[in-house]
């Protein structure tokens, strides 16, 4: 029965193909196809045999293949269940009769035909132009395209395109990247459109490796993505040397990385520019604190090159006390300065008889950290300093000076030594015990000490000849003996005190 019916309209259909352009014919599509959910619009126009008079007013009808009214010119007449889904979109009068069916559900699947009322002339049925609707459930996939590989700056295009029958509310298109976007629609056959959106930009290296996506929504909420990777091709940037302290004497591996595509090739420079090595590392064996050359790195690939700030390495080594230091008395004030040189800075405190003293003031400048203790020595002739950092530790001994204490004994027996003036220049018989007493008595820190002694000295000095040179170092030996022990003398001086 359906064979015997599709044979004749296929008869009617090649008896009635050559249309003429005043005949009863529609030209519509055999078959349009619809996205569940979305609209879809059926491209119609009708022709008639010109009557005498223009017929003026129209009404068109669309059926479905059980004969009910899907869509009229007067809405009023439109079934509930169509009425606010279907709509004549084109001008009767001028010939159109396309309808649009909104909202698209599986029921609507099936042959439709128009009919159209001319008033004060005919009524036709275009019957055996007959339109097939199908429903789709999702779209077919999205065309999208974009340049596998580009140049930093130069401009992107990329284009996404998709399929539709529904030119009233075209899909939109939305991209992950900004840029200027163009819209075009494509006209197709059997009532189908091509929506493409091009999204043009300036690619830039932080594009690279970023997704590109292209979001497509249809009429009636249907959405699909597309992405792809981009690839942008750029020069180096952010060349760096990468290295870890390494203690002296050991070998040291440099390595530059870069930012780059494609990767880059590297080259090791010393500061003067001369070529030490090709290859992304660089090793220093044998590193040591002084003959480190500073080194900087180049980065190259297609697109151009850079290079890294010039860099030193940070050689570790065990602290090394420097001879320099030294204990000195600066206004009657005795202070220990222990100059070490380390990497990583030491710890520098000093050993006072039994006593470990952190540092009175600690300074580091570079490699070179100073330790400074100002306390009172008491009588403690020296003071040890300890360094230490994490590679090992350095001491040094240093002898307190003498001659400050003395020159404070001095002061501070000021009356003391009138009075002994006075006991050399008037008796002698302190002096004269003195000297059977004290008569072996060492002299060896003399020289020095009279190099620092207080004024008092050359007062009494003219007045002594050779012999009275005994008597010279009792005084001295007295000055003296606060620091060396007691002798005779010594007491004698305090027994006539
Ligand atoms: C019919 O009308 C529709 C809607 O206005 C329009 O898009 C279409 O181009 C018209 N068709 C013809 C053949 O003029
Ligand atoms: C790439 O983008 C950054 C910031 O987004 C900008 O500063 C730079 O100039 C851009 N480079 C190019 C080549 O457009
Ligand atoms: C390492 O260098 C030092 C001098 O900087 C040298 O005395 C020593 O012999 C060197 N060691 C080796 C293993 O080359
Ligand atoms: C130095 O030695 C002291 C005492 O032994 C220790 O507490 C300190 O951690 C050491 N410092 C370093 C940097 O190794
Ligand atoms: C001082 O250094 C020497 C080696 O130079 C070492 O034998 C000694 O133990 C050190 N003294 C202290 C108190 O660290």
């Amino acid at each position: 029965m359906v064979l015997q019916w599709s044979l004749f309209f296929m008869y009617i259909c090649i008896k009635v193909t050559p249309t003429e352009a005043s005949s009863w014919t529609a030209a519509v599509p055999s078959s349009v196809k619809g996205l569940l959910g979305s609209c879809v619009v059926i491209p119609c126009s009708y022709n008639y045999p010109e009557p005498q008079k223009s017929p003026q007013t129209f009404t068109g009808i669309w059926y479905n293949n059980d004969n009910q009214v899907i869509c009229h010119s007067d809405a009023s007449q439109t079934p509930a269940q169509f009425w606010s889904r279907t709509k004549l979109l084109g001008d009767l009068s001028k010939k159109n009769c396309s309808l649009m069916i909104d909202k698209l559900t599986r029921r609507d699947e099936g042959t439709f035909h128009f009919r159209i009322i001319m008033e004060a002339y005919t009524v036709f049925s275009y019957s055996k132009n007959k339109i097939s609707v199908s429903v789709i459930d999702e779209p077919n996939p999205t065309d999208f395209s974009v340049q596998e590989e580009v140049k930093e700056g130069q401009t992107v295009s990329a284009s996404c395109s998709v399929f539709h029958s529904c030119p009233t509310y075209p899909p939109s298109f939305h991209w992950s990247h900004s840029g200027e976007q163009h819209f075009q629609a494509q006209k197709l056959h059997d009532g189908q459109w091509k929506a493409t959106s091009i999204l043009m930009f300036r690619s830039n290296r932080t594009d690279h490796n970023k997704l590109l996506q292209c979001r497509v929504t249809y009429h009636g909420g249907k959405h699909q993505e597309t992405s792809k990777t981009l690839k942008v091709q750029y020069a180096p940037v952010n060349v760096k040397v990468e290295y870890q302290s390494v203690n002296e004497g050991e070998t040291a591996h440099l390595k530059c990385s870069s930012d780059a595509n494609p990767v880059s090739s590297y080259e090791w420079h010393s500061e003067t520019g001369a070529l030490l090595n090709k290859g992304q590392t660089y090793t220093m064996s044998n590193v040591s604190r002084h003959s480190i050359e500073s080194v900087y790195c180049t980065a190259v690939n297609e697109e151009g090159q850079d290079r890294s700030s010039t860099m030193k390495l940070n050689v570790l080594y065990p602290p090394d006390i420097r001879t320099s230091s030294k204990c000195f008395s600066e206004d009657d004030v005795v202070k220990c300065e222990c100059i070490v040189e380390s990497r990583p800075p030491s710890m520098v405190h000093f050993v006072l008889g039994d006593r470990v003293l952190q540092s009175t003031s600690i300074e580091t400048v570079g490699s070179v950290t100073t330790g400074t203790l100002q306390t009172d020595f008491g009588s403690f002739k020296f003071v040890h300093c300890l360094a230490n950092n994490t590679l090992g530790n350095a001491n040094l001994t240093f002898l307190l000076p003498a001659t400050d204490n003395m020159q404070n004994i001095f002061i501070a027996s000021g009356a003391g030594v009138i009075v002994l003036i006075i006991l050399i220049a008037t008796g002698v018989g302190v002096v004269r015990k003195c000297r059977g007493r004290s008569g072996e008595t060492p002299t060896s820190d003399l020289g020095t000490m009279k190099a620092e002694r207080p004024v008092e000295l050359p007062r009494y000095a003219p007045t002594k000849r050779k012999e009275d040179r005994k008597d010279m170092s009792c005084s001295d030996i007295y000055a003296n003996d606060h620091l060396y022990g007691n002798t005779d003398c010594d007491e004698s001086i305090y027994n006539n005190v």
